[in-house]
């Protein structure tokens, strides 16, 4: 039975601060299935305890997230910034949803802090309205280090719940993706990793 885990109040950056505590790691060979990929040597899978904990900061992330393009859709008129803004909220609103049964089914709380609310705010509060490319640099900036790191927990997530860091990944890699299409010019695709995964996408006009 895993015991009850308040998730962490940090700010917006913060990614998985819990892992870095010394707990003790099962070393890959013990769990690895036969014919799974093996990540890179050395490192260790995580133990149950530090990925309940990761799910619990990922999921303050998606309500900070949510709460910030909630927030920075009235600063851009545009119908394919709305559009765009809409579908990234879409994503964060789907993606906190899918990571409740896990949370639950591991002893976790689904509470949503208002510290992780209000810094979702804070952050749209710095966006200057009409500054797309300002917009989509501060997303590009504070997104890196935590697709960085779901790059990581996806390999090392323990066997059970490994599709489900694979998801994280590929939803952090979607949202760079926009911002790496955008800055480069890439309007009118930039969206389409984003809406791939949506399972309620939003009409384009
Ligand atoms: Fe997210």
């Amino acid at each position: 039975m895993q015991g009850k885990s308040r998730p962490c109040q940090r700010g917006f950056l913060h990614v998985c601060a819990n892992m870095r505590r010394r707990l003790p790691h099962r070393h890959l060979s013990e769990t690895q299935p036969m014919g799974d990929p093996l990540p890179s040597q050395g490192t260790s899978i995580m133990t149950i305890d530090e990925f309940r904990d990761c799910l619990l900061d990922y999921y303050q992330t998606e309500v900070r997230g949510e709460a910030f393009f909630a927030a920075t859709l009235s600063k851009f008129d545009a119908p394919d910034h709305a559009y765009k803004l809409g579908s990234l909220l879409q994503l964060e609103t789907e993606t906190k949803a899918r990571l409740r049964p896990t949370i639950l089914e591991l002893g976790g709380s689904v509470e949503e802090l208002e510290s992780s609310r209000s810094a979702g705010l804070s952050r749209a509060a710095s966006i200057s309205a009409g500054d797309w490319e300002g917009f989509v640099r501060v997303l590009n900036k504070v997104g890196e280090p935590l697709t960085n790191r779901q790059r990581e927990v996806s390999e090392i997530a323990p066997q059970p719940y490994r599709e489900l860091a694979l998801s994280m990944k590929i939803h952090g890699e979607s949202i760079q993706d926009f911002t790496d299409r955008e800055l480069a010019g890439d309007s009118a695709h930039s969206i389409d990793s984003v809406v791939l995964q949506l399972k309620f996408p939003l009409r384009r006009s």
